[in-house]
């Protein structure tokens, strides 16, 4: 049986943080790339023995009620009820109900996205995956502008909207939201229970404002299925970040999948240091023992998959 080779060793990887931008040069955008139409589908079909994105996307409306006890997927003793709100907020179909794009773009956060002019190309693709509200007005050279999903961990609540301490705060996260224009918002909202109160005002915003985003909040499953593919395929990642989940999820309904702002590395491949994300000020912390996420591994294997044709990673300029 031909397997794919993903991360290209039998042996997990030994990851040399020294100086790991150098071994990780990837091609510029212009060189000969093509798309690996069989291998794609065989890592859909492989991902499929896992889990199901039309499915595992998002909890539905019939398989909850309000009252109903999650236990958190990364703190099991801990638990939350099931609101009203997060209850009417819960799709009655998968937002990905029979979706099949020719191409679609995964866009992550790294600094590697500033003066890379990708901004075109990716309001190209025919479906725009973005992570954790991540600005695109004030970057649309860059980054574009055109946004089909996106990613909100309740961390971001934190991080980019100061918890929403006053109704300055308040009103910029409503802006944001209200940005989104019908796209997809997509909330794990069941992962960890740090999250809980911030979910909570997310949805209670939505609802109070009626913005006009399509919410989705992923199955109990969708991580453990994610880590199982990847482990299975000698992937040894901790806990799959929100790139390398929109990845896996993407292969279900995406021919050609282009990832952009993706280099967790503090140096460009010439050399030039590069911001962790493109949009604040936030340091590397995946070079720290506890962070949860194995960024370079993952990046290894995505680097892997890219010299295969299985998905195209772009980390320079576009043309
Ligand atoms: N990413 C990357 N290199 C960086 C920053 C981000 O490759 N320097 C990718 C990762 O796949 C990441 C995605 O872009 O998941 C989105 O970035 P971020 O919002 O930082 O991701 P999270 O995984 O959600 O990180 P955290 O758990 O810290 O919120």
């Amino acid at each position: 049986r031909a397997e794919v080779v993903i991360n290209g060793s039998s042996s997990p990887a030994v990851v040399d943080r020294s100086n790991e931008s150098i071994k990780h040069n990837i091609q510029p955008a212009s060189a000969k790339w093509r798309h690996n139409q069989t291998l794609s589908l065989r890592i859909r079909k492989q991902i499929l023995k896992f889990l199901d994105a039309e499915k595992d996307i998002s909890v539905l409306k019939g398989t909850l009620k309000p009252g109903d006890i999650i236990h958190y997927i990364f703190d099991r003793d801990s638990t939350m009820n099931v609101s009203q709100n997060l209850y009417d907020l819960l799709p009655r179909t998968s937002p990905l109900k029979n979706k099949h794009f020719q191409t679609c773009a995964i866009v992550g956060n790294s600094g590697v996205l500033l003066n890379s002019g990708c901004g075109q190309e990716i309001d190209m693709h025919s479906f725009v995956i973005r992570c954790n509200l991540a600005p695109v007005q004030e970057y649309a050279r860059d980054v574009g502008l055109k946004t089909d999903l996106v990613t909100m961990n309740p961390s971001v609540i934190q991080r980019a909207f100061e918890d929403l301490v006053n109704a300055t705060w308040r009103e910029k996260l409503l802006q944001r939201l209200h940005s989104l224009n019908g796209s997809i918002l997509w909330i794990p909202a069941f992962m960890a229970r740090g999250g809980k109160e911030r979910v909570e005002w997310v949805n209670e915003l939505i609802l109070k404002h009626r913005v006009n985003v399509r919410t989705a909040y992923p199955s109990l499953r969708l991580l453990h299925a994610v880590r199982g593919y990847w482990l299975t395929n000698k992937v040894h990642i901790k806990r799959p970040t929100t790139g390398l989940l929109m990845y896996t999820l993407a292969t279900r309904f995406c021919n050609q999948i282009y990832l952009y702002g993706f280099w967790p590395f503090p140096l460009d491949q010439n050399q030039n240091p590069v911001k962790y994300h493109y949009y604040d000020s936030l340091k590397y912390g995946y070079t720290s023992q506890a962070s949860p996420h194995t960024m370079p591994l993952e990046f290894k294997a995505l680097k892997s998959l890219h010299e295969q044709g299985a998905l195209k990673l772009t980390v320079g300029q576009c043309d």
